[in-house]
């Protein structure tokens, strides 16, 4: 298959779409995008006055959320339902750094698999019932280029974000036939807060960073154009491609030939 740029997707006005960490950079440029689009946005994230007035000044609605809290997510979810009436996607995009560079901290190796692992996992438990209430839809995590290519300086934010494409590649197939989607774009550094350890290292070595609504741009498009389970490697320069993960070697029979997973490990589609 070649490679192609992920299409502008086209949400309809009127649906209904949830963005966990919602008013941080990324949450605050898709949000500003989908508003253009008429879309009705629930900006999930911590409590404090700036994330609620971030999301007014947006035109959007405020949840307080804390996404490693499993009922919260499905709390959140119902009350989007019960005040818009439906949901028709989820962005699973809340998610935190390291800041052990040098040094493994299990105690921060397990936070950041909390939100940005965890966080991912509830937050799809809680939004697929929904989905399906409203006939299908999507879902887009935000996991990270660091989740196809580990960064020596944050094991546990590079297990995490592996983990959310993994995730991501193992509920796809089985979704499909609910006519739900599920994709994951990978972005490189982009000009968020949560670079801001590293702006200063980057701009001394003439590294380019995304902006946010380049980010944004291609969550856009995974709603409405996303390959089931693609991961999208977002750049500078190249857009929002779809990574090609290469096979592993199967399994031979005794005859030499290339063995069958049985059926019952395969999703229904692909039996
Ligand atoms: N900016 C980058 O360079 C970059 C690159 C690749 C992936 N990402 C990912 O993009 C996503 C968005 O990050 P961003 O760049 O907008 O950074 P950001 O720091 O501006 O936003 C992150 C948001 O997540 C929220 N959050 C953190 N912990 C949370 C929790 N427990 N529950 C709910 N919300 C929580 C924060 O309050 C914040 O609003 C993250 O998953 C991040 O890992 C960022």
């Amino acid at each position: 298959m070649t490679d192609t740029t992920l299409a502008p997707g086209s949400p309809a006005p009127g649906n209904v779409a949830l963005i966990t960490g919602g008013t941080g950079g990324f949450g605050r440029a898709l949000a500003g995008l989908l508003r253009e689009r008429d879309v009705t946005v629930v900006l999930a994230d911590l409590d404090s006055d700036r994330a609620r007035q971030t999301a007014a000044d947006l035109g959007a609605h405020f949840a307080v959320l804390d996404v490693t809290d499993r009922a919260a997510n499905a709390a959140v979810v119902a009350q989007v339902e019960a005040e818009h009436g439906r949901l028709d996607a989820a962005f699973l995009n809340a998610g935190i750094a390291g800041q052990s560079r040098h040094a493994l901290d299990v105690d921060e190796f397990l936070k950041v698999i909390d939100v940005d692992l965890f966080g991912v996992v509830y937050g799809a438990e809680a939004a697929l019932p929904a989905l399906r209430r409203a006939g299908g839809g999507s879902i887009v995590v935000t996991a990270s280029l660091a989740g196809l290519s580990p960064m020596a300086t944050d094991p546990g934010y590079s297990v995490a974000k592996s983990g959310a494409v993994a995730f991501v590649r193992s509920m796809a197939p089985k979704l499909v036939a609910e006519n739900i989607t599920i994709s994951a774009i990978c972005p490189g550094f982009a000009d968020t807060a949560i670079i801001d350890p590293l702006r200063e290292e980057f701009e001394a070595a003439g590294f380019p960073v995304l902006s946010a609504r380049e980010v944004a741009e291609a969550m856009v498009a995974a709603w409405a154009g996303a390959e089931p389970g693609a991961a999208y490697v977002v750049q500078p320069g190249i857009g929002a491609v779809p990574y090609r993960f290469r096979g592993v070697p199967a399994a031979k029979t005794a005859s030499g030939d290339t063995a069958a997973v049985p059926a019952a490990l395969r999703p229904p589609s692909m039996r």
